[in-house]
């Protein structure tokens, strides 16, 4: 995947909950995926942008006190104003685990803070061509789960 964007944490006292050994707090992953990802969709609309559904919040693997998380983000579809942006959550032990993947949509508001044109992403590598044509999927289920609510 083309552009990604990297950040990376230590699990503090103040990212966790309060197990006997105490792990990752999941709303804090989740503020993390956030960032992370308002960062990679920043850098590719080269406006502001504003959140507007996060997908896909299994938590498969848990993090602990004082691990490395390591967060991947990349774009993998554009549509007018707004675009998919997939993020990956590790951590960083003897090897890298990844503990999540989420797909979040992000919409580019100009200085009026209304929606505006984001450049198109166009797919190059294979990786990419399979994500955009599941971000496409993606987007028609996010139609119709709006519609149904
Ligand atoms: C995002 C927001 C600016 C969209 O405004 P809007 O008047 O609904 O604009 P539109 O209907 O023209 O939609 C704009 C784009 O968002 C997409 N969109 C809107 N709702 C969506 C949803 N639930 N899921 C995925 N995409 C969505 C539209 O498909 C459209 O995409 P396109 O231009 O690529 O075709 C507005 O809903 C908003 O400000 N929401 C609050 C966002 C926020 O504050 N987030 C922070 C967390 S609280």
């Amino acid at each position: 995947m083309k552009d990604i964007t990297t950040s990376v944490q230590i699990v503090l006292a103040q990212h966790c909950n309060g197990n006997r050994r105490p792990r990752l707090f999941g709303g804090q992953l989740m503020a993390w995926i956030d960032v992370t990802g308002a960062v990679a969709a920043r850098r590719w609309a080269k406006a502001e942008v504003t959140t507007v559904c996060v997908d896909n919040l299994t938590f498969e693997k848990p993090a602990y006190l004082n691990d490395i998380i390591v967060q991947e983000a990349c774009v993998t579809w554009t549509g007018n104003t707004s675009l998919e942006v997939r993020v990956d959550t590790y951590v960083e032990r003897e090897t890298r685990e990844r503990i999540n993947r989420a797909y979040a949509v992000f919409v580019a508001l100009d200085e009026n803070e209304k929606p505006t044109r984001v450049p198109e992403f166009i797919p190059e590598t294979q990786e990419e061509m399979d994500e955009y044509a599941m971000a496409v999927e993606r987007k028609v289920m996010r139609m119709q789960f709006q519609l149904n609510q």
